[in-house]
């Protein structure tokens, strides 16, 4: 009689590098559905909670009334102190095209664009703005020496990109509180 149970097959010299194999591409899935389920609840965390304060204009009537009317725009003191400064970037400068403020002083930048995409920054600094129409884009500054900053626009947003650019004069604090006493809004446009 022989034997009808075949005999067990030898373990071949290749059977361990198949486990490691397949372990390797577990752990390879494994990576790729953590990252897909990263992406995912991005994605609906972005959608259901967007930022916490976001401020709306419109971009078409910013010069017939509102915070953007042109008599608003420059430096304005406020009753605690501190300085606001509202600004409009538009297709190819920005008013106002020099800004007044003083050292030593909170200051809350407060600008928007009247038509495209156009960037904010000054020099040295870390004010650093993107202006959308449609939105305002407002960030907390200090300035602690007086000088003159370059404020370039940074965003290409046509032909004339590279013409426009302000300035940024920082005063000693004394001198900005007096000057304020007389007017409303400040700049340092002649
Ligand atoms: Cu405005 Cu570039």
């Amino acid at each position: 009689m022989t034997d009808s149970v075949s005999p067990a097959v030898p373990p071949s010299p290749d059977d361990g590098a198949d486990r490691a194999e397949r372990r390797w591409a577990v752990v390879a899935i494994a990576i790729l559905v953590v990252l897909v389920v990263m992406a995912v609840f991005a994605g609906l965390q972005q959608a259901t909670m967007p930022q916490s304060r976001v401020e709306t204009v419109d971009p078409r009537t910013l010069h017939l009334g509102g915070e953007f009317i042109e008599s608003n725009l420059g430096s304005a003191l406020e009753p605690d102190g501190s300085v606001t400064v509202r600004a409009i970037g538009q297709q190819y400068s920005f008013t106002p095209q020099c800004i007044l403020v003083p050292t030593d002083t909170p200051i809350t930048f407060r600008v928007t664009s009247a038509d495209v995409v156009h960037g904010f920054l000054i020099t040295g600094t870390a004010v650093n703005l993107m202006l959308v129409p449609g939105y305002v884009a407002s960030l907390p500054a200090r300035f602690e020496t007086p000088g003159e900053r370059y404020m370039p626009c940074h965003e290409f947003c046509g032909v004339g990109h590279e013409g426009m650019w302000g300035k940024v004069k920082v005063v000693d604090k004394a001198a900005f509180l007096q000057m304020a006493a007389t007017a409303k809004r400040l700049s340092c446009v002649k």
